[in-house]
């Protein structure tokens, strides 16, 4: 049987709208009509095949998670099974294990739009470095989607004070931290206002991680008290520069959250209270709904602030006016 999809033929290029065949439904499988799925940062960089879980495998589908409806007409939030057949197609296959049903009447382009960049902060304040009721967070790269849910997951999961920095002055303003630092001030200016952090969620890295974690650890008033710096974006760049100082002059854990870093069951764990906190509207996303059929389009246009692309296979649902 075929399907159609966005379809990935070379890496050097966006995925085409294209007719692929539906894998064959194996022990444990079921097969779902796909509602929405997130075109998330993981998912370009999957897509270019140079994610770190990339087999290198062409043909391949795009997507790692969406939003499916049963046979029996249910909805069900799902997580793809590997880096081959994502989920950006009119059907996906999906061992049984790797979904969630979701309450009847939720709002499946939200749910597709939010769970990938909520979860890494959920995951990491749960999973990771469990917090405890009043730490204090900083959110390096407060102004993306995932780094401004964090500020909404630290203070849902009993954060004190929580400080973002960002990059966009305006976007940042946004942020609704205790208190916002502009990454272009300088790490002096990050160290004046979170020095004595717990825990920092970093979707940075690169020369500003490099940067705040000196001036932090330098500044820090008690240096053996614990640091845990949580690594999970890498937006600014791959790679650090570490001096060993950091690590014998400081308490600090360094520890990343990803896929690897936590088990699958323990992601799957976590995803019925997270979909609730979506429900609810403590975590907030605007999604973007454009048609599976626009792909290409949806590939070329630029990210906005706040927003996620969806790409919505069925019809009628959510259609794009931008
Ligand atoms: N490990 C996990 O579980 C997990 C899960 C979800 C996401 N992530 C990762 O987290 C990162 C952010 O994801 P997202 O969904 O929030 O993406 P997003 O919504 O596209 O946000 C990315 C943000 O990065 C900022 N940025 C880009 N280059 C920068 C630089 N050189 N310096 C400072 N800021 C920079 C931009 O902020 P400005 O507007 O301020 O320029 C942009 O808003 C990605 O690396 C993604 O892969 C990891």
């Amino acid at each position: 049987m075929k399907m159609h999809a966005a379809v990935v033929t070379s890496f050097d290029e966006a995925p085409h709208y294209l007719p692929f065949e539906v894998p064959e439904v194996q022990e444990g499988q079921v097969v779902l009509d796909v509602l929405a799925a997130g075109l998330h940062p993981r998912v370009r960089t999957g897509a270019t095949g140079q994610h770190y879980t990339s087999s290198g495998t062409l043909p391949m589908i795009p997507g790692i998670d969406g939003v499916g409806r049963r046979a029996d007409g249910t909805a069900v939030y799902f997580v793809a099974d590997d880096d081959v057949i994502g989920t950006m197609a009119e059907k996906a296959v999906v061992d049984r294990r790797r979904m969630v049903p979701l309450p009847a009447g939720a709002d499946v382009a939200k749910v597709a739009a939010a769970m990938n960049p909520a979860m890494s902060s959920w995951v990491a304040l749960r999973r990771r470095v469990p917090i405890q009721p009043g730490q204090s967070v900083l959110i390096l790269g407060a102004t993306g989607n995932a780094g401004a849910m964090a500020v909404q997951v630290a203070r849902r999961l009993g954060a004190g004070r929580i400080v973002g920095a960002g990059r966009d002055a305006a976007r940042l303003a946004t942020v609704p931290a205790d208190e916002v630092v502009a990454l272009g001030d300088g790490p002096d200016a990050l160290a004046a206002a979170a020095a004595e952090v717990d825990i920092v969620l970093d979707y940075l890295w690169g020369r500003p991680a490099s940067a705040a974690m000196m001036a932090l650890l330098t500044a820090r008033s008690d240096r053996s008290r614990q640091l845990d710096w949580i690594q999970i974006g890498s937006v600014a760049g791959p790679t650090i520069e570490l001096p060993s100082v950091a690590l014998r002059s400081a308490n600090l854990r360094l520890q990343g959250n990803g896929q690897g870093a936590v088990s699958p069951r323990a992601y799957l764990a976590e995803l019925p209270a997270l979909i609730e906190e979506i429900g609810t509207g403590t975590i907030t996303v605007t999604p973007r709904a454009i048609p599976l059929a626009d792909v290409e389009r949806a590939w070329a246009r630029p990210d906005v602030p706040g927003e996620r692309i969806v790409l919505t296979p069925g019809t009628g649902f959510n259609s794009d006016e931008g």
